[in-house]
């Protein structure tokens, strides 16, 4: 067992190293240079991610595995290749750009691979094996830990290419979670190393969902939340690609919204607050999800902001609170 997870290591080492090598070295690359070079995308920043492109060929990954010695059942297993129903190996992410996924030590243990035409799906990621667990491991982990540790923050977005942008742009403290919802286990790791986490997802209604589940998520730590609300249709790549470096590292700076702030903002979006009935509902989901919050002090903190603005008594707020502290699991 400790024989065969070295095997995939290495394995993962060796197929990283290949096809970065193909990106930046071969003709067969030329398309995925290309493709990241229209993205935006440096060398620099290329490099630093040991971003790959997989030729496009039926049994690439495959020679290369079985001319090095490796056991290819292994490497199927290892979700590096994939094996047909009439036994035949052939490659899982071949013309796509390869995006390495590697553990909290640097260790390369799975692949996010992007299709460069109208290949479909966007993106093939390495399903769970026995390296490769999604819900602990975050992209660019390895790359953010030195700043993170430094600043004690962290910017949370959605997808590999938000990293590496942001990372281009001198936030190099930023990682993404595997296309599924961030978990427990990625809030923990976060939690040790910084005391401040930045939310930045995209600013579609999907990501603003998916804001509103990881911040509850994140405020059973002991972590300062904050978000930064994109623009309508927009995720961090794009606003970097379309204000520059100097607008967005501004935007950073000027637009982080407590978490109160964000949820006040986006669900009071569509209501007129004029109205005495929808005043009343957007002031009840309020305390709704407030009560979600595991921290007894924020969640009198909000409560006290929310009587305020609205000019109600903070006990009646209280006595209009659904039962407090549910564990997000
Ligand atoms: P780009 O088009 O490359 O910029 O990605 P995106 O910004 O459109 O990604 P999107 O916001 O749609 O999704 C964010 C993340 O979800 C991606 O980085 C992927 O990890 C994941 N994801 C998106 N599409 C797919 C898909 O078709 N399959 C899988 N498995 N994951 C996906
Ligand atoms: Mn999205
Ligand atoms: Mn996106
Ligand atoms: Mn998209
Ligand atoms: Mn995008």
């Amino acid at each position: 067992d400790q024989q065969i997870r070295k095997q995939m290591r290495d394995a993962h080492r060796v197929v990283a190293e290949l096809y970065h090598e193909v990106l930046m070295k071969t003709e067969a690359g030329d398309v995925g240079l290309t493709y990241l070079t229209n993205r935006g995308l440096h060398e620099e920043t290329i490099a630093a991610y040991k971003i790959g492109y997989a030729p496009d060929q039926r049994r690439f990954t495959v020679d290369s595995l079985e001319r090095r010695g490796f056991d290819l059942e292994v490497m199927v297993e290892a979700g590096l290749i994939s094996k047909s129903r009439a036994g035949e190996y052939f490659d899982r992410f071949e013309g796509r750009v390869v995006f390495p996924i590697a553990d909290r030590d640097g260790t390369i243990v799975g692949f996010s691979g992007r299709s460069i035409d109208e290949r479909n799906p966007k993106y093939v990621n390495t399903s769970d094996t026995p390296l490769f667990n999604k819900s602990e491991l975050l992209f660019g982990f390895p790359q953010a830990r030195a700043t993170m540790r430094k600043q004690k923050r962290v910017f949370l977005v959605e997808g590999n290419v938000d990293v590496l942008q942001v990372a281009q742009a001198g936030t190099k403290e930023v990682v993404a979670s595997l296309g599924t919802a961030f978990s427990s286990g990625h809030a923990r790791a976060l939690a040790r190393m910084v005391d401040e986490v930045i939310v930045c997802y995209d600013g579609d209604h999907a990501g603003q969902e998916a804001t509103l589940k990881v911040v509850r998520l994140l405020e059973t730590y002991p972590l300062d939340v904050q978000v930064l609300l994109l623009p309508e249709k927009t995720d961090p790549d794009d606003y970097i690609r379309t204000n520059g470096t100097e607008q967005w590292q501004r935007f950073v700076d000027s637009e982080r919204l407590s978490v109160l702030d964000f949820m006040n903002r986006t669900l009071r979006r569509g209501k007129n607050l004029n109205r005495e009935g929808e005043r009343i509902r957007f002031i009840e989901s309020m305390l709704e999800e407030i009560s979600k919050s595991d921290n007894s002090i924020r969640r009198d903190l909000y409560v006290k902001k929310l009587a305020d603005e609205f000019e109600i008594p903070v006990n009646t707020l209280l006595s209009r609170m659904p039962a407090t502290g549910k564990k997000e699991q």
